[in-house]
């Protein structure tokens, strides 16, 4: 039975990637920080079968005995502070997790395991201010935010890694994925929570920034798969994930309204205070290599993923009314 350490298990990906490793046999182990409250919301379904172990990625020493303690075959690292916004008001925060935390896994991967392969969650926040459309894994970086900068760091030192010691590190430079388990701060969960509460009269209006960035959104349950394909390659690798289709946030917003039969522009207000000193206006991806190499293509289209993020908002809601 192979074994997979999951740093993040506790976030978004980390739950779904957690199901589909275990639906494949391995024994899952995932780490989780320290809390005084748990965190383990996206996990509860599952957590009796996989290993919980404590760990930070500011911990060197931590991250060193859980890999002594289980040579995991396949590390993915999924933990990182990842909601952009906050990452201008905690920048060094930002980057003490989400970049030099990387050169603590790989070093503690290095130092006592190193034919263990080892996947970076790498972000198309990292393109920016876009040099190239589509992006691929030629189009060059130009991060706009500390998170953008701080994943460039954690992209290039996963592949220094790899060429400085033959490790088995690839990245994934995924676009943004999302779910009914996406975090609430997220502007797609923030707007499919906010139907659901204006239909059920919890809400009036729903307060949003910049209506016209737009973003090459998938599911997340979709993009969990290309990380481990790419793990099971002969050589290491980078891949960009993503749909290869872009929409704008104002038409997420219309499509999540019509779920409900209501017109987004009676409700969504723009607030200056939901703006970004520095906006990635347009991502979209040209997902080629993976779809060539990796065999790999989404399955859940814009509008279904849309209808899903509304319907189990609406579900949830219903639930605790009740
Ligand atoms: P998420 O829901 O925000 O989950 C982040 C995870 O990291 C949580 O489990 C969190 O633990 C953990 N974490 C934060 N700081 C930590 C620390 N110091 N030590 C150990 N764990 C820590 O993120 P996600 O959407 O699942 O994304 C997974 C990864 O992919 C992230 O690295 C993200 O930057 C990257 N990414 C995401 C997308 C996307 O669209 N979702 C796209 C590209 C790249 P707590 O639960 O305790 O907070
Ligand atoms: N969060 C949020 N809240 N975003 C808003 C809002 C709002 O009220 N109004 C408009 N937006 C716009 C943002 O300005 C941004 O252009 C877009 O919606 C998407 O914002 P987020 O959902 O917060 O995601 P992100 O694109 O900044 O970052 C996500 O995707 C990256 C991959 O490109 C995160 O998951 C990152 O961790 C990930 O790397």
């Amino acid at each position: 039975m192979p074994t997979a350490l999951i740093t993040g298990v506790t976030g978004q990906d980390g739950s779904y990637l957690a199901e589909l490793l275990m639906s494949k046999g391995y024994e899952v182990i995932g780490m989780v920080r320290h809390s005084s409250t748990m965190n383990f919301e996206r996990i509860l379904h599952i957590q009796d079968q996989i290993e919980i172990i404590q760990g930070d990625l500011h911990d060197q020493g931590s991250l060193v005995n859980i890999i002594e303690e289980h040579h995991p075959d396949e590390v993915y690292n999924l933990a990182a502070q990842s909601f952009v916004p906050v990452s201008w008001n905690q920048p060094v925060l930002t980057g003490e997790v989400t970049a030099l935390g990387v050169t603590r896994l790989l070093e503690a991967i290095r130092l006592v395991s190193p034919k263990t392969h080892f996947y970076q969650a790498s972000s198309s926040e990292m393109f920016g201010k876009v040099q190239e459309v589509p992006q691929s894994e030629r189009t060059p970086f130009y991060p706009r935010s500390p998170y953008g900068v701080s994943k460039v760091y954690s992209h290039w030192i996963t592949i220094n890694y790899r060429e400085s010691y033959e490790m088995y590190a690839s990245s994934g430079i995924l676009f943004n994925h999302e779910s009914p388990r996406r975090g609430l701060e997220f502007v797609t969960r923030k707007i499919t929570q906010g139907v659901a509460r204006i239909k059920f009269g919890m809400s009036k209006e729903l307060r949003l920034g910049n209506l016209e960035a737009q973003r090459d959104w998938g599911f997340a349950g979709d993009y969990v798969e290309a990380m481990w394909l790419m793990l099971q390659q002969d050589r290491a690798n980078d891949y960009v994930i993503g749909s290869g289709e872009t929409h704008s946030v104002r038409e997420f917003c219309q499509v999540a309204f019509e779920v409900v039969d209501l017109d987004y522009k009676e409700y969504v207000v723009q607030d200056e205070k939901f703006y970004r000193p520095a906006e990635v206006d347009l991502l979209i991806s040209d997902p080629s290599k993976a779809k060539n190499e990796l065999g790999w293509e989404p399955k859940v289209s814009f509008k279904q993923l849309v209808s899903m993020m509304v319907e189990s908002d609406l579900s949830n809601l219903n639930n605790k009314k009740n």
